[in-house]
């Protein structure tokens, strides 16, 4: 694993925009597998600066995306679907039938999960995954819990999570209580991985992460055992590493 701590917010985001530009760049055809939150909004924002700049182009690129509240149409303007679209998608020169997120809007849970995985797999893998960190550890939806989950498949979200993605929405009744999210078997299978993380609430998890035990209970930690992992943060994040 790699940890580089950038300076700041701005710092973070370029570094790891840099990483997703490198690739790009030298496989124009390549599989990128992205993330939603907060976190990753100013590395998007990086990458469209690049392609309005002529330097990069999506056109041959193709994207899965981590995970999708169930229940949630992706017109829905809490849906990744739409997050995906208003931070990126609409931005760059990406066909739309290359982008893909998980059908949150579909009740056959056991399409949506095994046509997704199909898909990726039918792409070739992912090169390069980008991940945001939860507070409780969670990537995707991989909520902490007893066994690390292989595959895509529906999770139950925790209340801690509930809570924070509440901030989204009108109230808190209205977050899904369920989403479908990649399989921490399916992030482990990227052949490459960004993380990246920001801010002082996210101090103790980068640092249980990534230098506490491997346990299910912390789904993060799976990435100690990656063979290509680099963890990008700001310099609060990174406090508890030095
Ligand atoms: C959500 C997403 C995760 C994301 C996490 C952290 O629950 N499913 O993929 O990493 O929130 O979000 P933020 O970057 O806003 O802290």
């Amino acid at each position: 694993m790699k940890l580089v701590i950038a300076k700041d917010y701005a710092e973070m985001s370029r570094l790891a925009a840099d990483e997703f530009f490198a690739l790009v760049a030298s496989k124009p055809d390549c599989v990128l597998g992205l993330a939603t939150g907060s976190t990753p909004i100013g590395l998007y924002d990086c990458l469209v600066e690049d392609y309005e700049a002529g330097k990069i182009s999506f056109a041959d690129v193709t994207t899965f995306n981590l995970d999708e509240y169930r229940g949630l149409d992706p017109e829905h303007n809490q849906s990744y679907h739409y997050f995906m679209n208003e931070h990126l998608f609409s931005r760059v020169d990406i066909p739309a039938q290359s982008t893909h997120v998980p059908d949150g809007a579909n009740p056959d849970s056991d399409a949506a999960c095994s046509d997704y995985e199909a898909g990726i797999i039918a792409a070739g893998g992912v090169d390069l995954q980008l991940l945001g960190l939860g507070h409780n550890g969670h990537i995707g939806f991989n909520e902490p819990c007893d066994h690390f989950p292989v595959d895509t498949h529906v999770v139950k979200l925790t209340e801690r999570t509930i809570q924070a993605n509440s901030r989204l929405f009108d109230s808190i009744d209205e977050v899904p209580r369920e989403a479908y999210t990649m399989g921490i078997g399916t992030i482990m299978k990227a052949r490459r991985v960004v993380l990246v993380a920001n801010g002082a609430d996210k101090a103790q998890t980068v640092h249980d992460a990534f230098f506490g035990p491997v346990v299910p209970q912390v789904p993060a930690s799976a990435l100690q055992l990656h063979p290509d992992v680099t963890v990008i943060v700001d310099e609060e994040a990174g406090a508890l590493c030095k």
